[in-house]
């Protein structure tokens, strides 16, 4: 998020005063202080009357689970969302680049959204899928329509967490096999379940979930050993030198020779049930794998019998 620098914000009575939305002409002019000055907003945000920043605290410290973490030595009060931009309590207003957690990707309270909510809340909070109703299946319809090939089938979870548990537990029926592969530095959730698949020390515990979890050296060209400039499909590249000629990608073929290894050496009878990964890992640090990559390691676990998961959850954002 950028914290907004707007002129008026730095006298008291108008830091204090409630939430207003700033007019500027210029959609980046220099302020006092050298921060670009925030672009122009007609939005009103209401005035917050709840609980004082105080309060909140210690009751985040006395009543809330101490795991739960903040940013920043005085976290940010959020009050309103709207779009792109988030207020706080004292009406500062905020660029949210980072949507949420990469989770709000059409930006905060969108009008066609709110609407859409309000409208079945007044209709219908709660069924159950042994009766029919429309909503489930104009969405299916709509979701398969933008879909390619043969993804013609939808299963509606509550969270990406349960989307890899049941998507894991497919894969381990329909194969008949239990071992299953990720990459390292990958997060694909933190279910007990999950934990295993997942390959980041920050969110993994000392309890026993890896059963059948194998992971593959992570392909990045930026902190592996192999890589070089023309590594990705994609206008950021890595800094290194890299004689490879058009079409080829040395690195590419190391990291999906450590993955043949990881078939060869640790699965049994060399049969694998999934090979799970993120197009572009996201909680492991926006990492791009090289061009190819996938493509590569999809032919090899499906020449193994086994199925590939795109993880979507964040790369998708
Ligand atoms: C790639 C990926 N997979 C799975 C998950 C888990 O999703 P959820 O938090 O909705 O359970 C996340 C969450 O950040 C994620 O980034």
């Amino acid at each position: 998020m950028i914290r907004t620098t707007s002129k008026f914000l730095r006298f008291p009575a108008a830091r204090d005063a409630w939430a207003q939305c700033q007019k500027s002409t210029a959609a980046v002019s220099s302020t006092l202080d050298g921060l670009p000055e925030m672009p122009p907003c007609d939005f009103q945000p209401s005035a917050h009357d709840g609980m004082d920043y105080d309060t909140v605290m210690n009751i985040r410290k006395t009543n809330l689970n101490p795991a739960l973490f903040t940013f920043y030595r005085k976290p940010v009060f959020i009050h309103q969302g709207y779009m792109q931009y988030l207020w706080d309590t004292s009406g500062r207003r905020f660029i949210d680049l980072f949507a949420g957690i990469v989770t709000v990707s059409v930006g905060h309270c969108h009008p066609t959204v709110v609407r859409a909510a309000e409208e079945q809340m007044r209709k219908l909070w709660h069924t159950t899928n042994i009766y029919l109703h429309p909503k489930i299946h104009e969405y299916a319809d709509k979701l398969v329509s933008k879909l390619p090939g043969n993804l013609k089938v939808v299963y509606v979870t509550n969270s990406g967490s349960e989307a890899n548990d049941l998507a894991i537990l497919m894969a381990r029926l329909h194969t008949g096999v239990f071992e299953c592969i990720s990459l390292r530095n990958c997060y694909h959730g933190a279910s007990p379940y999950l934990m295993g698949l997942t390959a980041l020390s920050t969110w993994r515990y000392n309890s026993p979930t890896g059963f059948g979890f194998h992971h593959s050296m992570n392909p990045d060209p930026y902190r592996g050993p192999w890589g070089g400039k023309h590594c990705r499909d994609s206008p950021a590249q890595p800094g290194r030198s890299c004689d490879c000629i058009e079409g080829e990608c040395h690195a590419r073929d190391m990291y999906v020779d450590q993955l043949e290894d990881v078939l060869r050496y640790s699965m049994p009878k060399g049969k694998v049930a999934a090979f799970i990964a993120e197009a572009i890992q996201g909680v492991g640090g926006a990492v791009q794998l090289p061009d190819g990559y996938l493509k590569k390691a999809y032919e090899k676990i499906r020449a193994h019998g086994g199925v590939c998961i795109a993880d979507e959850v964040d790369s998708y954002n």
